[in-house]
């Protein structure tokens, strides 16, 4: 079964579903040949979305910048943005549990949803702007709008599409909050400007000023409104929810595995004990290597997604085996675990087993990793376009996990066990917004 390749049909769409030992064969090849771009513009629905690249071939529009961006820019300052990361995990926990009382039961969902948005708008538009909550309302509502829109349109054939956009309330709903974006961003793409002569002003390390100054060096208008907000809402996309996911599952399972905990902090202090303090740095997050694999496996045994590497032929593919997949086929391959027990399709939840294997084969150490993107690691995709946000977003995990760890015991209220995971429609994970975690202050 694992061998054979699969047509999907999904509602006005047909996806070739390839064996993962294909990945190398198509995920390599070049944009021109094998595109991630026009996939996800069509996939989502960009036109109404915003999402995906809204101009593929443009090695300037707003998705590319974006990409770009989150693949040297962001990745670069982790060290620099660390500190925040950590404060502001500390002041969310201390702003959502209360201090009078040992226990707090949080819908955990919408906490690491929020934590995320909350520390990841002090990266991308700067401190003041991620606490205003007209900026909250706006990014919010344009993801809930946009969630709709594509849910609405995926049922409708891809020709008719354009005319019944048009009567439907969700595109505008987008638009508005589009436009609610833009108003809040004005004022501050603009004091940048004027600012950006004046070198009594440092300037400040934010996606805005990264755009500006992009713009600059290529010679486009950096006084370009809507891009600007279009790549925000890009941004937004790509790491929010993915990320809140991520501390989420971690959350679940500390409190479904408190066999665990004890192992997890021992490495912890020792850690911060080599390093002299309590905050963490890069390379002392690199040492928590439990913590990394307890991570990883939590990822592995609750995917986000069963399909991954979703990527749309522009010319003919041509397989090993001798297939050939015409012009404009969508191909992907299954994320799910290929080493899962044939006929459960599960393994059991091990969360030590990524840190074993580091140790029994040193030389391979790097594919345990839980950054590590290969045909046995699809969390984050594979190839020229995995995931270039995952080194950010481990970082930001192990700095929830690790605040968790240390100050709370997590349990899950004695009612409610984790439910199956389950996946809607089009296969994305739709994970239980009613699944609750207690914290129980610890110090
Ligand atoms: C646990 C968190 C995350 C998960 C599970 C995740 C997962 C993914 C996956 C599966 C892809 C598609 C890769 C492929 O098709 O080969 C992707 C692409 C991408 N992600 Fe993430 N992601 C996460 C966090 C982030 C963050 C924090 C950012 C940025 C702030 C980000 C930015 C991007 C971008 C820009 C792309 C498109 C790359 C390209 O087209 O070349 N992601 N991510």
């Amino acid at each position: 079964m694992r061998e054979t390749i699969y047509l999907l049909r999904l509602p006005f769409r047909r996806i070739y579903v390839l064996p993962q030992k294909y990945i190398n064969e198509y995920a390599w090849k070049p944009d021109d040949h094998i595109s991630s771009n026009t996939d996800l513009y069509e996939r989502l629905l960009g036109r109404w979305t915003y999402v995906g690249s809204l101009t593929p071939d443009d090695p300037n529009g707003p998705y590319n910048w974006v990409v770009e961006y989150v693949r040297s820019e962001l990745t670069k300052q982790i060290s620099f943005y660390l500190p925040a990361v950590q404060e502001d995990v500390a002041s969310y926990f201390h702003a959502h549990t209360a201090s009078d009382n040992d226990k707090t039961t949080l819908p955990v969902h919408d906490f690491c949803i929020g934590l995320c948005f909350a520390l990841y708008q002090r990266i991308f538009v700067g401190k003041e702007l991620a606490r205003d909550p007209e900026w909250k309302a706006a990014c919010v509502e344009l993801g809930l709008s946009s969630v709709g829109v594509a849910g609405s349109l995926m049922r409708v054939p891809t020709w008719l599409r354009p005319a019944a956009a048009t009567f439907m309330s969700g595109p505008r709903h987008v638009k508005a909050n589009v436009r609610r974006m833009e108003a809040k961003i004005r004022p501050i793409l603009t004091e940048r400007l004027e600012n950006k002569h004046r070198g009594d002003i440092e300037p400040p390390r934010d996606f805005i000023q990264w755009w500006i100054q992009k713009s600059i060096a290529v010679g486009r208008d950096p006084d370009n409104l809507s891009a600007l907000v279009v790549a925000l809402i890009q941004l937004n996309f790509a790491g929010i929810r993915s990320t809140g996911l991520g501390v989420m599952q971690s959350f679940v399972d500390i409190a479904v595995h408190p066999e665990y905990t004890d192992d997890l902090r021992a490495e912890l202090e020792r850690v911060r004990s080599t390093n002299g303090r309590e905050e963490l740095t890069v390379p002392s997050l690199a040492k928590l290597e439990k913590m990394d694999s307890f991570i990883k496996e939590s990822a592995r045994h609750v995917a986000q997604n069963v399909l991954s590497v979703y990527r749309k032929a522009l010319r003919p593919l041509r397989l090993s085996d001798g297939t050939v997949l015409p012009a404009q086929s969508y191909v992907c391959v299954p994320s799910i675990d290929p080493d899962a027990d044939q006929e459960t399709a599960t393994r059991p939840f091990d969360g030590f087993r990524w840190y074993r294997q580091r140790i029994e084969q040193p030389d391979q150490g790097a594919r345990f990793l839980s950054v590590s993107s290969n045909a046995q690691a699809l969390e984050f995709g594979a190839g020229p376009h995995a995931c270039p946000g995952r080194f950010l977003a481990v970082a930001v995990i192990k700095a929830a996990v690790a605040h968790a760890l240390t100050h709370y015991e997590l349990r899950l209220p004695s009612a409610q066990k984790p439910k199956v995971p389950q996946y809607n429609h089009v296969l994305v994970y739709t994970p239980d917004t009613k699944q609750k975690v207690e914290f129980v202050r610890r110090i």
